[in-house]
């Protein structure tokens, strides 16, 4: 019973510490010079990438994706994402994760109007 409960707690400690670094990893990548958090900047917002994608069950895959190979006219005409070939293929999945778990702490607020 005691080492559940350790287990618990160390297993909470990694979940938010690693929520916590995957965003910093983001920002030292200037994923969000460009991206905002909820309003659309340059590019869309992290929350409204984050639920486009994570509708696909190939999202992070996709996310990988466009960060190692760019994007060019998805989100409107004339609208460009430069490869980043600087960040590594750990890190892009680091990175794709976390924008998907975005969705998941909008969803409650959103529920109402999704369905
Ligand atoms: C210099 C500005 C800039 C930077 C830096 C940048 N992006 Fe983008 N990003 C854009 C623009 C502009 C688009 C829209 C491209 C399009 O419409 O095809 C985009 C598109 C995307 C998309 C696809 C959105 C869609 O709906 O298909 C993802 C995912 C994404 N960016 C993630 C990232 C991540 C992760 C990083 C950091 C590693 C990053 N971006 C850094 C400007 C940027």
């Amino acid at each position: 019973m005691k080492y559940t409960v350790l287990g618990f707690a160390v297993a909470c400690l990694l979940v938010s510490g690693s929520a916590f670094a995957s965003e910093e990893l983001a920002k030292k990548n200037n994923c969000l010079t460009c991206h905002q958090m909820e309003a659309a900047g340059l590019g869309p917002s992290m929350k409204d990438i984050s639920k486009k994608f994570a509708a696909d069950k190939e999202g992070e895959q996709k996310i990988v994706t466009v960060i190692q190979k760019g994007s060019k006219d998805v989100t409107g005409p004339g609208k460009m994402m430069a490869p980043m070939a600087n960040v590594s293929e750990a890190d892009a999945k680091t990175i794709a994760t976390w924008i998907l778990s975005l969705a998941g702490e909008a969803a409650p607020a959103a529920a109402p109007e999704a369905k």
